[in-house]
């Protein structure tokens, strides 16, 4: 569709294709923080979820913000991580189920910075970290 023609509400629902993407509409949905992973590892519950956004139109999921490999990435054992076996085995079936039902999905990945209060769990012993002090661990 060019800029010239006019946009209809309809066309929320279309397909859309932006270079080798191809999309089943043109919604797309944002990042919403859940919180049902137990010690970090989506199960089928979570499958299942994001699969019903999938079936019921979206065209692209954002996940919930996903914790990146740092002792003080998260406050909340309960998001879900972004690495590991078991944690990544079960993103794998999310993909898959989304996948399944038309849909495509890629991850949020986050680390909580100077947001996170001191002592939370999973690591209390881990000192919160904001950018600066991230940026110099990594040079
Ligand atoms: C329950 C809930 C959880 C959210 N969790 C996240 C999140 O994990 N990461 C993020 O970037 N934004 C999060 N957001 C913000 C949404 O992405 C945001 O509300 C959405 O993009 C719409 O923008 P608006 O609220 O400015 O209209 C969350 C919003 C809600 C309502």
């Amino acid at each position: 569709m060019s800029n010239h023609q006019q946009i209809q509400a309809t066309d929320l629902f279309q397909p859309y294709t932006i270079h080798h993407l191809t999309l089943q509409s043109r919604i797309v949905m944002p990042a919403m923080g859940r919180a049902f992973s137990p010690n970090g590892v989506p199960g089928p519950d979570v499958a299942a979820y994001y699969r019903r956004r999938a079936e019921n139109g979206v065209g692209l999921i954002v996940t919930e913000g996903t914790v990146i490999n740092h002792p003080a990435a998260t406050s909340e054992p309960r998001v879900p991580l972004f690495y590991g076996e078991e944690a990544l085995d079960g993103w794998a079936e999310v993909v898959r189920q989304v996948h399944e039902a038309g849909g495509k999905i890629f991850p949020q990945l986050w680390h909580m910075g100077m947001a996170r209060p001191a002592g939370s769990q999973p690591y209390p012993e881990a000192p919160s970290m904001g950018h600066q002090a991230l940026i110099w661990k990594v040079i």
